[in-house]
């Protein structure tokens, strides 16, 4: 057998694998942006037919014999190749431990979860989803045994968008973080200056948001020649290779920061698919290391840049030329309240501060119940409590509680810690920006964001999968994920605005 040839021919069906899954997800894409109501079901049915064909790829018995036949002569590969060969062995052993019939038999069970989670949010009445809920859990479980565990059955769910990741590393971590946030939030809680930001309320008309948020994404990075900006309900980024990426946004017209912060947001997942090398094509690996490490890109970009007083002080002007009601606003109340703290029900509407408080409630909640230790019985008690504990206040309706977040209907248990890993990651690698280039924030205030996104390019984007998140990271700043970045950045930004220390 000559390598290259078996490689080449790996990267053909690799290549037919993709491209199927290009057409699935420009088919989701569509059903949550443009679809007519009526299209949703025969739309669904195309949906099961191709998703069933690209399993059949991927549990292919091809594939398991280009795994035999490749792996003898991993040392003569590259990087690349091995990285690749890798990543196939792994996601094939996974997916073939499932039964098909009971692969099956789950995606049908999600996508009646998800309807009964929308109705059951409509109605604000956990009862009406609860049925669904605890077969997804059931079924998560018995998953969960296919795939094996070794500590604690939660790990084998995190490991699945954090390769690596424990709950016993994620309970330092955590612990870590959450003292941080709690004592941050004191201080700010204890502070006598008191924020305006009533004048990002208002009327914003949605055209000029538009406009506005499209001229923003172009100052940031974002290549609108490789990707477009849609409307839809929750904000998203899909993308088909690296030519094609999608960022929707959602504009409330009584309220300036919702969807072009939204924008920025998804900008910055786009920006990082948008510069994945095209070395990677056809490899399995052209994608975000890990679903963190994304979200650490999204929220440098909403964050660290856009919510910087660097990035005020440049959009200042421009939201000006734009809205009349920001027309008396000194950058100082500006940069304030776009940093306003305030402790919130809704995880998705929380402040960057107190974000990874709604993340570790979840964190723990579905850590007990993936255990067994509480069954969905206990989920609405518990988060009300948890509520309660960390961030002081109580949902007054399941609405705005325990049925917030549509993660648990389609059974995405061990995903939320993302969201807050996203940001640890972020923080660090800004220290990290930082050292290697002091004067990079004086830029920003000019809205010139080139040095920065070109060195996440350099650092991140442009491998893709190649290294796993700790190895990412790691390369980046020299040590692993260390949650004192993060709380460092907090201190530092919250003290100054709300004149503690
Ligand atoms: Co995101």
């Amino acid at each position: 057998m000559e390598l290259r040839d078996k490689i080449n021919e790996l990267k053909d069906y690799l290549g037919q694998y993709e491209r199927l899954e290009q057409a699935i997800g420009l088919i989701y894409w569509d059903m949550r942006t443009n679809i007519p109501n009526k299209a949703g079901e025969s739309r669904s049915k195309v949906l099961e037919y191709l998703s069933g064909e690209s399993f059949k790829m991927i549990t292919s018995p091809k594939i398991e014999e280009f795994i035999k036949d490749l792996t003898p002569y991993k040392d003569e590969m590259n990087l690349t190749e091995r990285r690749m060969l890798e990543e196939l062995e792994r996601n094939y052993n996974e997916t073939k431990k499932i039964p098909e019939d009971k692969y099956v038999a789950y995606v049908g069970l999600c996508s009646n979860s998800e309807l009964a989670w929308e109705k059951a949010k409509d109605a604000s009445d956990f009862e009406i989803f609860k049925p669904y809920l605890e077969k997804v859990v059931e079924f998560q479980k018995e998953f969960i045994n296919y795939w094996g565990y070794k500590d604690d059955k939660y790990d084998t769910l995190l490991d699945k968008y954090e390769l690596g990741l424990t709950t016993e590393k994620l309970d330092k971590i955590f612990s870590e973080l959450r003292d941080g946030i709690i004592e941050v939030l004191n201080k700010v809680k204890g502070s006598k200056k008191k924020l305006n930001r009533d004048f990002l309320y208002g009327h914003f008309d949605a055209d000029k948001q538009k406009e506005l948020s499209l001229y923003i994404l172009d100052k940031i990075g974002f290549d609108m020649e490789a990707g477009r900006l849609d409307v839809s309900v929750h904000p998203f980024t899909t993308n088909f290779g690296n030519k094609d990426v999608r960022l929707t946004t959602n504009y409330h017209e009584d309220e300036f920061t919702s969807a072009l912060f939204s924008t920025i947001h998804e900008g910055g997942h786009g920006i990082y698919e948008q510069n994945i090398s095209d070395d990677l094509e056809c490899t399995g690996l052209q994608a975000g290391a890990s679903m963190a490490i994304h979200e650490s890109q999204s929220r440098f970009y909403e964050n660290i840049l856009g919510r910087s007083k660097e990035f005020c002080s440049y959009l200042l002007p421009v939201a000006k030329k734009y809205f009349n009601d920001f027309k008396d606003v000194t950058l100082d109340e500006f940069y304030e309240a776009m940093n306003y703290v305030e402790t919130s029900l809704i995880r998705t509407e929380a402040d960057e501060l107190t974000y990874g408080l709604h993340i570790i409630i979840r964190y723990e909640i579905e850590k007990e119940l993936i255990n067994g230790r509480i069954s969905v019985d206990d989920l609405k008690d518990l988060w009300n409590k948890k509520y309660k504990e960390y961030l002081g206040i109580e949902p007054k309706n399941d609405s705005e509680g325990i049925l917030q977040d549509m993660h648990w209907s389609d059974g995405s248990f061990g995903y939320f810690p993302s969201y807050a890993l996203g940001n640890l990651y972020g923080a660090q690698m800004f220290h990290t920006l930082l050292n290697e280039k002091p004067n990079v924030m004086e830029e920003v205030k000019n809205g010139n964001l080139t040095e920065v996104t070109k060195w996440l390019n350099e650092k991140v984007h442009v491998h893709g999968a190649i290294y796993t998140p700790e190895e990412l990271i790691k390369r980046i700043t020299g040590e692993e994920l260390n949650p004192k970045y993060f709380i460092d950045y907090l201190k530092n930004k919250y003290y100054k605005i709300y004149d503690v220390e």
